[in-house]
């Protein structure tokens, strides 16, 4: 067992929130974090220069999509992800599992590994765990992922034993696959929405040893007090001195609750996919940039934001450009999103480092109910 990657700075004294920092190849990253989300090898309409301009650490890419296009080798032949993308910051790749689950009838899961049918041309594709880890060997990504299995929700105890029994012998076997590399490789819970099966999918993942744990299979369909509870009845289980990555997660306040509870990386399309369909975060709440009453609106669109697109654009403005869907809308909007989720991120490891966590999440909901 080589030594945890993981550094506890500190701890609050009335929540679990947690200030920490992550040590990887491509550099330490402060945490709690969130990580923007670049499936294709891009985060949707920035640069990784204006990716740094708004302080992102690090960023995620996506095995599934990067091995059907545009392949292993090429992005090899360039010498990993990382110079292919011009990003020199961290980089997660995630496996792959959750991608094919979502193929639904174009995938078949057996012990073997994944046998599924690209979502571009129908070609027939099979990923083993082998396969996975040697994917995101070739894209050199600082944090891997496990190949795990994802169920459907709501699923039966009988199916989820099966699909967590499964995806316990694929994380062993993607950890013998591992090469010396250096990159990092995260476990990924399941267990259903079933408290006993979360507990013992952690006990069964930390007694093959990986270097973070990941909570996987949450924000399937589940209400949100679903997934707090699933998250509460994992938490406890892991090892303090590991990261805890919460998958796919979340909204703002997903964020604030989750740091809340102990995790330390999130994931999710929501501050992209949200920009370009015109639905921005502010402080005060979300501003959905269609709407009629910001037609001849001067102001910025959160005054509280320091963002480039706050600093030099009004809301009548980017109203005008979402109307008629000029492409600058997407970028302008994907710059403000971001700088909002990763501020937030920055906001709650100050409070957290202060042990104030807990007043600045009052204060958090406060300022939402303003609007
Ligand atoms: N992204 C969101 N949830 C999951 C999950 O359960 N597994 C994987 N691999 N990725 C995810
Ligand atoms: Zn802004």
């Amino acid at each position: 067992m080589t030594a945890s990657p993981f550094t506890l700075h500190s701890k609050s004294t009335d929540c679990a929130a947690r200030r920490g920092e992550l040590k990887t190849l491509h550099g330490t990253i402060q945490t709690p974090i969130f990580m923007p989300v670049g499936t294709q090898a891009t985060v949707k309409s920035v640069t990784p220069e204006n990716l740094k301009e708004m302080n992102a650490q690090i960023i995620l890419g996506n095995t599934y999509h990067l091995f059907i296009r545009p392949g292993q080798e090429l992005i090899r032949s360039f010498g990993g992800l990382h110079n292919f993308m011009n990003w020199d910051r961290p980089i997660l790749t995630d496996s792959g599992g959750f991608q094919i689950f979502s193929l639904k009838e174009l995938a078949k899961i057996t012990e073997e590994g994944a046998a599924f049918r690209s979502h571009l041309d129908g070609a027939k594709l099979f990923l083993s765990p082998e396969d996975a880890i040697e994917v995101q060997e070739s894209l050199g990504s600082d944090i891997m992922m496990c190949l795990d299995t994802c169920i459907p929700y709501p699923a039966t105890r009988e199916e989820t034993i099966k699909s967590t029994d499964l995806t316990s012998r694929w994380a062993q076997r993607c950890r013998k696959a591992q090469n010396d590399t250096g990159q990092l490789l995260f476990g990924i819970v399941q267990g259903g929405m079933h408290h006993d099966l979360r507990k013992a999918h952690a006990e069964a993942l930390i007694d093959i040893g990986f270097d973070g744990y990941a909570i996987g299979g949450l924000s399937v369909g589940e209400d949100k007090a679903m997934m707090q509870d699933m998250t509460e009845a994992t938490i406890p289980h892991l090892p303090e001195d590991y990261s805890r990555y919460l998958m796919g997660v979340g909204t703002p306040e997903d964020l604030v609750e989750g740091v809340y509870r102990g995790v330390d990386m999130f994931d999710c399309v929501m501050p992209t996919r949200n920009a370009r369909n015109g639905t921005l975060f502010t402080s005060t709440g979300k501003v959905v940039i269609k709407n009629a009453k910001y037609r001849d609106d001067k102001r910025p669109l959160d005054p509280n934001c320091n963002c480039y697109t706050c600093r030099n654009y009004s809301r009548a403005y980017l109203r005008h450009l979402f109307q008629c869907r000029e492409i600058l809308c997407y970028h302008l909007n994907t710059i403000h999103n971001l700088h909002y989720y990763l501020h937030l991120m920055a906001e709650m490891r100050e409070a957290i480092e202060k042990d104030s966590f807990s007043t600045f999440r009052n204060d958090f909901y406060g300022r939402l109910e303003t609007e």
